[in-house]
């Protein structure tokens, strides 16, 4: 079975053409990104508009080009699947009504896929993990707990009451003047810094409940900052150190809660899988790794291209619910909210206003 993905639903427009074999294994013949950072970098965060427009200028290129690397005509796609959300709405259109083009042009099966089903089915990809595993998803946009038992069976643990663990480590990094996008940068100064020359409030430690809080942490580096202001570099280091430390041993927590409540619903977990940008953090993941040594299991973290936003999860979510038969028609609609667990309700305290809660 041959998918082309195709995603959109936020700043990097990718497309991608995974194999899957009978076996039900997986094999990437290729996937393009293009990271639109540049285009937003002097905004300091994802300009939706620009991001649409650009998704409009670049994507029948890396389309073009995905199909090409992998050697593949569209007469012999089995499905098309684009991620139809949740995210940023233009964009989200742009990818859904290409896929939507080429299906109906070549006849062909399309797909809308949940862009959070995509990330939480990707370790089935990289490693044949077989159901029921915890996912956590961190990244700018979301930031969840997720117990995967089957293609289109998830069931949230916990989730953020207010910004996205990406979005705060963002925003941290703006007050201190440091680039977009901010985690990697963050990352960087705290390994220079003093994580305990400030001490910054743990989030929900302690909570018998698995969801995140961040604007209370990022209002207290805030605070601290505009108390020391001018900043010397010594303190930009020690705020993004002793930051970094109350989203780790937050993270900790949270996710030892989540693991637990895992195991009381469906048994052991067969893996702690990370995805989403903030997993390429160093130090968090060290932190996952202690937490999945705890509640004896074994982290998986998709390598870095596959835990960020590409074409190829999207594909491969496509294989996936294409060989249980789960096609879509025409009318699939583009969301820019689309919960992956239904029953899912906001948590007390939900104020975010970003996607996929
Ligand atoms: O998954 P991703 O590439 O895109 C989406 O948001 O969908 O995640 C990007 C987010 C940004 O907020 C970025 O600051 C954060 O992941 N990030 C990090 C690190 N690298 C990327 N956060 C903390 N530490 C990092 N090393
Ligand atoms: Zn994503």
């Amino acid at each position: 079975m041959l998918v082309l993905g195709i995603e959109t639903t936020c700043d990097e427009t990718a497309a991608a053409v995974v194999e899957r074999q009978r076996d039900s294994s997986g094999r990437i013949l290729s996937n393009i990104v293009r990271s639109q950072t540049s285009e937003h970098a002097r905004f300091g965060g994802v300009v939706p508009e620009i991001a649409a427009r650009a998704h409009v200028d670049l994507l029948d290129g890396i389309v073009g080009q995905a199909m090409k690397d992998a050697n593949v005509g569209f007469a012999q796609l089995s499905a098309v699947a684009a991620a139809a959300g949740p995210g940023l709405i233009g964009g989200v259109i742009v990818g859904l009504t290409t896929a939507k083009a080429i299906a109906m042009v070549h006849d062909t099966p399309l797909i809308a896929v949940n862009h959070l089903e995509a990330h939480a089915l990707t370790p089935r990809l990289t490693c044949a993990l077989a159901f029921p595993y915890c996912l956590f998803l961190a990244s700018g946009g979301h930031t969840q707990i997720v117990a995967v038992v089957g293609v289109g069976k998830y069931v949230r643990l916990g989730t953020t009451v207010d910004d996205a663990m990406g979005e705060a480590f963002d925003k941290v990094a703006k007050m201190l003047s440091l680039p977009y996008p901010g985690g990697p940068e963050v990352e960087r100064a705290a390994g220079s810094g003093d994580a305990k020359r400030f001490a910054f409030p743990r989030p929900m430690l302690g909570r018998p409940d698995a969801n995140f809080s961040l604007s209370g942490l990022k209002t207290a580096v805030r605070n601290e900052a505009n108390r020391l202001t001018p900043l010397e570099p010594q303190d930009v280091s020690d705020l993004c150190a002793s930051f970094q430390a109350a989203v780790l041993e937050s993270t900790a927590d949270r996710l030892s809660v989540g693991l637990r409540l895992f195991h009381e619903q469906f048994g052991p977990p067969r893996a702690l899988v990370a995805a989403g940008g903030v997993a390429a953090n160093h130090a968090i993941r060290g932190a996952l790794q202690d937490v999945a040594s705890k509640a004896q299991t074994t982290l998986i973290i998709p390598p870095p291209a596959l835990c960020t936003d590409n074409g190829a999860m999207i594909a491969w979510a496509g294989a996936e619910r294409m060989a249980l038969g789960l096609t879509d028609t025409m009318d699939a609609p583009p969301r820019a909210r689309w919960l992956l667990d239904a029953n899912a309700t906001a948590p007390a305290g939900f104020a975010n206003t970003r996607a996929g809660f």
